[in-house]
């Protein structure tokens, strides 16, 4: 560590509120990248400079540029939009993407495959039907997530209205994006000096990361992301909301300083309190953060540092608020309700089972032609599937035959209805190994031993991911694998089903078959022996084959120190 801060933190000082001269590198047709800076700068506008990895060895040979082309992430809070605006993301995917949609962990859409040229005209587009791509990236406030049920209970309505709230609060104020992306210049009046309120010239050390959950659903996985409001119901009334901070998931192979880290719940309070709970948090990130190591820059790491208590009398303090003891609330699983539920209203919801937040081809087609029959609004869940909701009686069965004929009903296996994975190959650029192309593969395997040992349907948490960052959130799933380098991976047991616990370290650089050799012993023993109820991730402690994980700095502890084999 030096003295100094961070590039990055440089560039943002340097960058005229994160305007750098992405316009001028637009314009560049020399080449179909950007300068260095600017892609730094480009996250904050929801956009990832990549290229096609798959293409880069025979590019070389040939001499050529790498096959340069960007990610745009949308901003989607809550998950919900219209049928108009995914007709519109279809579009686009079609035209100007790689022809494919991803729906991310942290309910976005991502288009893959923008080449440079086309990069305005899809965020023209996209900003036609109300949508941008602003902040979707970058050190700042990112897409705000909450638990899509649609008109479930007004607690849920309500839960969607703060994600918005918060969401629009924390927006960055700098007229960037629009000058770069839509009007193509400098906006009269533009020369004024811009203020970032909240932010300031440097946004916050690191990406920031914030959930609304509604109990018992823990689909948001909250004790992942650096803040997370909790409901605290009273029949179908919020009262309040508990105050989550410090969740995080990425770390580095090998560096025992960096860690994936469960939040912690500091307190109770109103919906009046909760933006300035809010910005207060975030504004004690942007002063007390690190901002000469990126590495250790993330809220969970200024927190260990600091303490728990002197960061939340820091929070109350800005806020102006006190935070009431926690409240008692129950999470029972992280995992999606698929298939169709029903409203008070008369309508309908159905959840689609999207391997791993990919669609393509044919099902594209079925949900674009869902979405021009279908009056009511598409809803991207955190666990990369996707709700048609609000459905008139009338529509259900068109609606249910077409999702069915495309294969986007949920799947019999307990395993793969429960399982991730991230983008990794061939677009992200940190991937160590595959993820999204290979864990169906896997999954075939591993359910074909399932099979033998009559746990088919049972439900088991799965995340893949092709590099230690842990976008899948690898380390809050029962059977968590997380890429080392090309086709192996690191094996961790152990979470909590409903996201309360992560896993710990069991296996290291494991191929296919070491996977599958790994696990099989342990679905025969968890077949024999389980407790009624008992599921994979306890039952993986009790037999002994991890400890319980430790949180923060003690994810790491114990790792090799195995419990005995319990006599089950
Ligand atoms: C240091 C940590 C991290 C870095 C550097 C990082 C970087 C990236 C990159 C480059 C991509 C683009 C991959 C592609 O689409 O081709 C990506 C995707 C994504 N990341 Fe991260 N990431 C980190 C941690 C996380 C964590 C902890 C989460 C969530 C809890 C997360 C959520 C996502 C999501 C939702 C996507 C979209 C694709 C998907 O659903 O997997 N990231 N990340
Ligand atoms: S986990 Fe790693 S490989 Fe996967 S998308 Fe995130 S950064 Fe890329």
């Amino acid at each position: 560590m030096t003295d100094e801060v961070s590039r990055n933190e440089r560039i943002k000082e340097a960058s005229d509120y994160l305007r750098g001269t992405l316009s001028a590198g637009l314009r560049d047709e020399i080449t179909g990248a950007i300068v260095e800076d600017d892609q730094q700068l480009v996250k904050f506008h929801g956009m990832y400079l990549q290229d096609d990895r798959d293409l880069r060895p025979e590019r070389t040979r040939k001499k050529m540029e790498k096959a340069f082309a960007f990610m745009i992430r949308v901003r989607i809070p809550g998950g919900v939009v219209t049928s108009q605006q995914w007709l519109m993301l279809d579009q686009l995917a079609r035209i100007y993407g790689n022809g494919t949609m991803r729906m991310t962990t942290r309910q976005t859409v991502q288009l893959h495959g923008v080449i440079k040229s086309n990069l305005r005209a899809t965020i023209k587009a996209i900003d036609s039907v109300l949508l941008n791509s602003i902040a979707a990236c970058g050190d700042i406030n990112r897409n705000v997530m909450c638990n899509p049920n649609p008109n479930q209970s007004r607690a849920h309505a309500a839960a969607q209205d703060l994600a918005r709230v918060i969401s629009d609060h924390l927006l960055p104020r700098t007229p960037a994006y629009r000058e770069i992306w839509l009007e193509g210049q400098r906006i009269a009046g533009g020369e004024e000096e811009v203020t970032e309120p909240i932010y300031g010239k440097t946004y916050l050390p690191r990406k920031f990361k914030i959930v609304v959950a509604v109990p018992p659903s823990n689909d948001v996985d909250v004790l992942a992301h650096d803040l997370g409001f909790i409901a605290i119901l009273d029949d179908e009334e919020i009262k309040g909301w508990n105050v989550a901070v410090g969740g995080g998931m990425g770390m580095t192979h090998g560096e025992r300083d960096t860690y994936p880290r469960i939040a912690d719940v500091i307190g109770f309070c109103e919906t009046k309190d909760v933006l300035a709970i809010a910005e207060a948090v975030v504004t004690v990130q942007r002063d007390w953060g690190d901002r000469k190591n990126r590495k250790h820059a993330r809220l969970k790491y200024t927190i260990e540092d600091h303490g728990l208590n002197a960061f939340r009398a820091e929070v109350e303090r800005r806020a102006n608020v006190k935070l009431a003891p926690a409240q008692p609330f129950t999470f029972t699983s992280t995992g999606d309700r698929y298939g169709w539920n029903d409203s008070a209203d008369g309508n309908s919801h159905l959840t689609l089972f999207v391997q791993n937040g990919r669609l393509r081809g044919g099902q594209m087609a079925a949900l674009r032609k869902i979405a021009q029959e279908h009056k009511g609004d598409f809803r991207i869940t955190p666990n990369q599937n996707l709700i048609i909701a609000n459905i008139p009686a009338e529509k259900r069965s068109e609606i249910h035959s077409l999702a069915k004929a495309a294969g986007l009903l949920s799947p019999w296996s307990g395993l793969r209805r429960n399982s991730m994975a991230c983008v990794a190959l061939p677009t992200c650029g940190l991937a160590l190994a595959e993820s999204e192309r290979y864990l169906p593969k896997l999954l075939d395997a591993l359910e074909a031993r399932l099979a033998a040992r009559g746990l088919s349907s049972d439900d088991i948490v799965i995340r893949m991911t092709g590099c230690p960052n842990g976008c899948a959130r690898p380390y809050l799933a029962e059977i968590g694998l997380v890429g080392k380098s090309p086709a192996r991976y690191n094996l961790y047991l152990g979470a909590a089903f409903n996201g309360s616990r992560m896993n710990k370290l069991y296996a290291e650089d494991l191929d296919h078959d070491g996977i599958v050799a790994a696990l099989d012993p342990i679905f025969a023993a968890y077949a024999a022996g389980r407790r009624k109820g008992e599921r994979f991730g306890d039952f993986a402690i009790r037999a002994g084959y991890v400890m319980a994980s430790g949180n923060g700095r003690d994810f790491h502890a114990n790792v090799d120190g195995k419990t005995e084999l319990a006599a089950i």
